[in-house]
């Protein structure tokens, strides 16, 4: 669970304690910077409300201890958020008990002037925060540098954040109930942060506790943290020019492209038509530089991969197989964007040729990627496979094969 659940069941915890204390609700004019209403002006519950619990904008006040029901606002001190708690949340907070009467209902604000004063401009260092859809962005953006201050944070870390919570207000209200750590901070602060992440980040972290801020959000972004084959994604876009296949992604059992020929003179099998056109072009222009290039696997259905895989381990033991061959589903080769060019095959040593050089140089001009680069084995569950290209595109291939990335590494420094 991550630390702003256990903090929320904490605090359904207090509120539930002061529920004890306060069967009858109260309703006295609530000092300055206590609840309100999503208009600001509704005040009328004497008690400090904890973060997480307040006033329902129709029905009036609730006791403090109450939980927000969902879409209900609320906010101490620029709090003003959505609380989307409910008691199934929190199932170890023990039921508030009700009082045997309905608590008194607030007269409205026309009707109760006392109660609900006329709406004056607050104090500045107390700011009253607006509801977040009619939250201008200069608001948002106020708000935002209002949260970060004092924490520790560059210049630079809280300019990047600023940014990102003024265009994500789920993260900004997150930050304002106080469920950001300033570690979760840090991670989001960089380009490749992942919000959806912050938990496994503060895993790795507390495994790996050298790891730079970089590392860790690279690392997990590369799903580091899953073991190969354990806890596998279904791959929900397979048709996807940049779909990740690994061994974390699985494709569906069902799942073929659309495909084409590649051929005659271009050697056997087919390609979805934009990676079927580009190594032809690729094919052509490397044999006028005398490099003759000739796909000997392409596309290979799950059927086909399974038996490939399955005949490996007639005589090798599953750990050897796995570091070669991949098992039904995960293989790129399903996609039909994936191709072994001239062998498939360790003892023909395709690295010490002219055409797996002229590859290296040329490959991403075309949209391809070496898949499986040298010395990357942890990050691609494979070992160096010199024949084996992948086709993602010339821009992503160009920025892959200029940095000598996986496409792994690529993915996982990709900016949000
Ligand atoms: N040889 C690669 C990893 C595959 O089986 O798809
Ligand atoms: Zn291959």
């Amino acid at each position: 669970m991550h630390n702003f659940a256990v903090k929320r069941c904490v605090w359904g915890i207090m509120a539930a304690a002061l529920g004890l204390t306060m069967l009858a609700p109260a309703v006295a004019v609530v000092p300055k910077g206590y609840g309100l209403s999503p208009q600001g002006d509704d005040l009328s519950v004497a008690t400090k409300i904890p973060k997480g619990y307040g006033l329902s904008p129709e029905k009036g006040d609730l006791p403090a201890a109450d939980p927000i029901p969902e879409g209900y606002h609320l906010g101490t001190e620029g709090n003003s958020a959505i609380s989307t708690l409910r008691p199934e949340v929190c199932p170890e907070v023990p039921p508030i008990p009700q009082p045997e009467e309905s608590p008194a209902v607030v007269p409205p604000v026309t009707e109760s002037p006392v109660v609900s004063p006329p709406v004056v401009e607050p104090p500045k260092e107390q700011p009253v925060s607006p509801p977040l859809v009619s939250a201008t962005e200069q608001q948002l953006r106020d708000r935002a540098v209002k949260q970060l201050r004092g924490r520790g944070l560059s210049k630079a870390q809280t300019e990047a954040l600023t940014l990102r919570l003024v265009s994500s207000t789920t993260l900004l209200v997150l930050l304002e109930q106080g469920e950001l750590t300033t570690d979760d901070l840090v991670y989001l602060a960089l380009p490749n942060g992942r919000s959806d992440r912050l938990d496994r980040y503060s895993s790795w972290a507390a495994a790996h506790p050298k790891d730079k801020a970089e590392t860790v959000v690279l690392q997990v972004n590369m799903d580091r943290d899953r073991l190969f084959y354990e806890d596998i994604q279904t791959i929900s876009d397979p048709d996807s020019l940049t779909v990740l296949v690994n061994k974390n992604y699985i494709l569906p059992d069902s799942y073929a492209p659309k495909l084409e020929a590649l051929g005659s003179g271009y050697g056997s099998g087919s390609l979805r038509p934009e990676a079927a056109q580009a190594f032809r072009a690729m094919a052509d222009a490397a044999r006028e530089d005398g490099i003759a290039l000739r796909s000997v696997s392409a596309y290979r259905s799950y059927a086909t991969q399974r038996s490939t895989y399955n005949r490996y381990l007639n005589y090798n033991q599953q750990a050897v197989v796995d570091t070669f061959s991949a098992r039904p589903g995960h293989s790129e080769h399903q996609t039909g964007l994936s191709l072994d060019i001239n062998t498939a095959n360790v003892q023909a040593h395709f690295e010490n040729t002219p055409a797996y050089a002229w590859l290296k140089e040329h490959c991403a001009e075309y949209g391809f990627i070496l898949r499986y680069l040298q010395g990357k084995d942890a990050i691609t569950g494979y070992r160096f496979e010199p024949w084996h290209y992948r086709y993602v595109g010339v821009e992503t291939a160009k920025a892959c094969m200029d940095q000598g990335v996986t496409y792994e590494e690529y993915l996982a420094l990709q900016p949000n």
